[in-house]
């Protein structure tokens, strides 16, 4: 099996993409800084954000390495946007998790933290404006035994993805919606419903839900607040709503909590 080579779509990306903790004790190389630094530049003119690489700061995440929560993880993208702005928070979900989407296609392991950082200390390494803060990091390096991984098959990956956690079914994703409406559903909603499924979430908590409107032909997405996702939902509703856009196929959002979907 020929690894990923055919496999460089965003799609395939959000197929197998997971968490990733451990990192082989590699560098970025300049190449690949270049490269990820060459995506982040359109996410920020879109996004209105300030989405950073910052290559070698271990000791942003000194105690998670120590712990053993993590392993090697030395590298991240700065979340920084616009302050007390919870539209800017929504699409640096949605940008941030496109820039994920991208590394993972390079082979690159990435994950999310809220916690599992020092957030004092990675401000230090980054820019941050007048007017601006540090949301979030992503963890970004090379996954442990990153040479075996990367002769992986796509299929291999795919299962993993499909199996290393629970998640909420699509009824849970859709629990708006009646059985009638879910079957009467385009296969485009399904299909985005199901991207959203795979989607990253604070503590996995998967705090955002789908319903489909038949009579305009649109999707809207919605915060579930049962899901207890208080800190993280905005980030999470735009990284769920980047995922449903891939899955979905052409299209795009209305940003905010039950903004639509206009398909194409
Ligand atoms: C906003 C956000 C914050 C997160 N914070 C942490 C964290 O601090 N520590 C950690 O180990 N994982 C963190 N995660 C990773 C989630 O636990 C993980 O994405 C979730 O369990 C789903 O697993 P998956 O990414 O493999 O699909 C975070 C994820 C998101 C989206």
């Amino acid at each position: 099996m020929g690894g990923m080579a055919e496999h460089n779509q965003l799609i395939d990306a959000v197929n197998i993409r997971t968490a990733i903790r451990s990192f082989d004790d590699e560098p970025i190389d300049d190449d690949t800084a270049r490269q990820l630094d060459m995506t982040l530049a359109p996410l920020n003119l879109l996004g209105d954000l300030h989405l950073q690489l910052v290559r070698n700061r271990p000791q942003v995440f000194a105690e998670a390495n120590a712990s053993g929560h993590l392993r090697n993880a030395a590298n991240y993208l700065a979340v920084v946007g616009p302050k007390n702005d919870a539209e800017a928070k929504e699409r640096a979900g949605f940008y941030a998790e496109r820039a994920v989407l991208a590394a993972t296609l390079r082979g690159l392991g990435t994950l999310w933290v809220a916690g599992s950082w020092d957030r004092a200390e990675a401000a230090r390494h980054c820019h941050i404006r007048n007017g601006e803060e540090l949301y979030l990091a992503v963890v970004i390096g090379h996954p442990e035994h990153h040479v075996e991984r990367l002769a992986k098959s796509y299929e291999e990956l795919a299962e993993f993805q499909r199996t290393h956690r629970p998640t909420k079914s699509f009824e849970q994703f859709t629990a708006g919606m009646s059985d009638e409406a879910r079957e009467a559903a385009p296969a485009w909603f399904k299909a985005g419903v199901e991207a959203a499924m795979k989607a990253p979430s604070a503590m996995n908590r998967q705090p955002v839900t789908f319903t489909y409107n038949a009579d305009d032909d649109t999707a809207a997405a919605h915060i579930d607040p049962s899901a207890g996702d208080e800190h993280w939902a905005l980030n999470d509703l735009g990284i769920a709503k980047l995922h449903f856009q891939i899955g979905a196929g052409q299209g795009q959002w209305a940003w905010g909590d039950g903004g639509l979907f206009l398909h194409k």
